[in-house]
């Protein structure tokens, strides 16, 4: 099996990162193929909303979601890795959620069908209602995807970069078992 990871955190020394670590870990250890990409080093320009991905799936704009696209396409399963910021995703992270309308037809049909998605969240509040929205945010768009939402790991109270608990690499090492 293939997982791409979309991290989205802009700290490659902060909490999002632990999780993803431990996903790349339990991944491995089950000897599945897995890729990270550090959505801040890449160059992500904003979708133009001209549709024109709709017909064929590439879009106008010359940039590393070409790559992205390429290894998502490829994938079994697309982890999304995210801060909560201001409730939402980070703007990382959206931009390819954004330009995720090329894995779409012409008749809204998904070009990505089938594959699965797990999202990583890590957030400062202690309230879990924190990070709801950016949760329904991910399965409606992983409905229209028609990309099979096999679980999420969410994180509250976190701030600077403390170790995450052991608990949530147990969690974690569950999700990949029940990945394949
Ligand atoms: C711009 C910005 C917006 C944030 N918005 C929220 C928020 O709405 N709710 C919350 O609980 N934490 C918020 N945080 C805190 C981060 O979600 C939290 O510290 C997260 O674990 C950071 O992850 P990282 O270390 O991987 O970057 C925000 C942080 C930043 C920088």
């Amino acid at each position: 099996m293939k997982t791409v990871i979309l991290f989205g955190s802009p700290r490659k020394k902060g909490n999002t990162i632990q999780l993803a670590r431990a996903m790349v870990d339990a991944l491995k250890t089950k000897g599945h193929g897995v890729r990270m990409f550090y959505l801040n080093d890449l160059n992500v320009r904003p979708c133009q909303g001209c549709y024109v991905c709709l017909k064929n799936g590439a879009c106008k704009i010359d940039d590393d979601m070409k790559d992205l696209r390429k290894y998502i396409l490829e994938s079994d399963a697309i982890v999304y890795a995210t801060p909560i910021y201001w409730f939402g995703p980070s703007a990382q992270l959206k931009l390819v959620m954004d330009r995720s309308i090329a894995f779409m037809d012409n008749d809204y049909n998904s070009r990505v069908a089938g594959k699965k998605a797990v999202t990583l969240i890590t957030f400062a509040d202690n309230n879990m209602d924190t990070c709801k929205p950016a949760l329904d945010m991910f399965k409606k768009s992983f409905d229209l995807l028609k990309l099979g939402y096999v679980g999420s790991i969410e994180v509250s109270g976190c701030t600077d970069g403390e170790p995450i608990k052991e608990e949530y690499k147990k969690k974690i090492k569950k999700l990949v078992d029940s990945l394949a």
